[in-house]
């Protein structure tokens, strides 16, 4: 193998770029021509693909989004499209390529690889934390702690006014960001997509509560079953009767996108972009890069998108018993 590609696909999540890096910087150093897709998909579709030096990645290593930019693509979901990208790859004579992305990403690159056999690695890249075949995912650090940036500035006027808030994080089908930020931000409950909501729970847990507190944080996933923060707070507040209570909504959005990313998602991220340019010159294809209790690893794309990675029990039993 001589001539590999880069691109980073899908949400984007703090430490992608530090995984960029590494994989180009990886690639030289192992003599390998390298190569940058911009826009993910939807630029090899476009052929719009770079050479890329070692002076291409320099500086980047802290910033956050992607120098390669990222798209969701729906011509890449049409065999044309897919063809039109393979045709893109070919032209420059790429061998191998370096996917980093979540499960839309991956379901793309498992595909590709089946229709054309271009060997094919990923590296864990998303904020929501819900791939299979590594304990972490590139950006859920980062997405953690300035959720809980958020939540500590939110806990005092909370406190201040004696009020109720219920705080959107993002995960549209995995509750990780959630679970941490809840811990870590002291929250009486937190709601995740994996667990079904019991508001009358909820309601009865908060008058209980406020014999003892005066305020309370309610961490709500994006996708929890019982709606968004909104929703959530719009049940358990029709079911409160005293009507001194006031309830918040913030919804924090994109801001856990963005960001430096911390120490831990820039490790992980280096790793993972050494580890996945070192498998593909092993012939370990049609897998992600991963790292699971500290050790590199590659799981096949199938179980990385096909297996669900499940929340740690001991955080949801956390939440219960420190928040009485
Ligand atoms: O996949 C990561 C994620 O942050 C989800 O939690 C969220 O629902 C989604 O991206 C939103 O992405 P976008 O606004 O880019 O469509």
């Amino acid at each position: 193998m001589k001539k590999i590609a880069v691109f980073t696909s899908g949400g984007d999540s703090p430490g992608m770029n530090a995984c960029v890096r590494a994989v180009v910087r990886t690639a030289i150093f192992k003599g390998l021509e390298v190569y940058g897709v911009f826009r993910g998909y939807e630029g090899m579709i476009e052929g719009d693909i770079k050479r890329m030096h070692s002076y291409s990645v320099s500086n980047i290593v802290q910033r956050g989004g992607t120098i390669l930019k990222s798209a969701r693509s729906k011509e890449f979901r049409t065999p044309e499209g897919r063809k039109k990208a393979y045709d893109n790859l070919m032209k420059h004579g790429i061998e191998g390529i370096v996917a980093i992305g979540g499960d839309g990403t991956f379901t793309g690159a498992k595909i590709f690889f089946e229709e054309f056999g271009i060997p094919t690695i990923g590296c864990p890249g998303t904020i929501d934390n819900d791939l299979y075949g590594t304990d972490y995912t590139i950006g859920f650090d980062t997405a953690v702690n300035t959720a809980l940036e958020a939540i500590d500035k939110i806990r005092d006027t909370a406190a201040a006014h004696d009020r109720i808030f219920f705080i959107e994080v993002m995960g549209r089908d995995a509750g990780f960001i959630a679970v941490e930020s809840g811990i870590g931000g002291g929250a009486e409950f937190v709601m995740v997509p994996e667990t079904a909501t019991d508001i009358e729970g909820v309601v009865k847990s908060l008058k209980n509560l406020r014999k003892t507190k005066s305020s309370s944080i309610i961490v709500v996933a994006e996708g929890d079953d019982a709606g968004n923060a909104e929703e959530v707070m719009q049940k358990v507040k029709s079911k409160i009767k005293d009507t001194s209570k006031e309830f918040k909504v913030t919804t924090l959005g994109h801001i856990q996108r963005g960001g430096n990313p911390t120490a831990r998602d820039r490790v992980l991220a280096s790793r993972c972009g050494m580890a996945a340019v070192e498998g593909l010159l092993k012939g370990e294809v049609n897998c992600m890069a991963g790292v699971m209790n500290q050790q590199v690893v590659y799981t096949p794309f199938g179980d990385c998108i096909g297996k669900t990675k499940p929340l740690i029990e001991d955080h949801l039993k956390l939440i219960e018993i420190l928040s009485i």
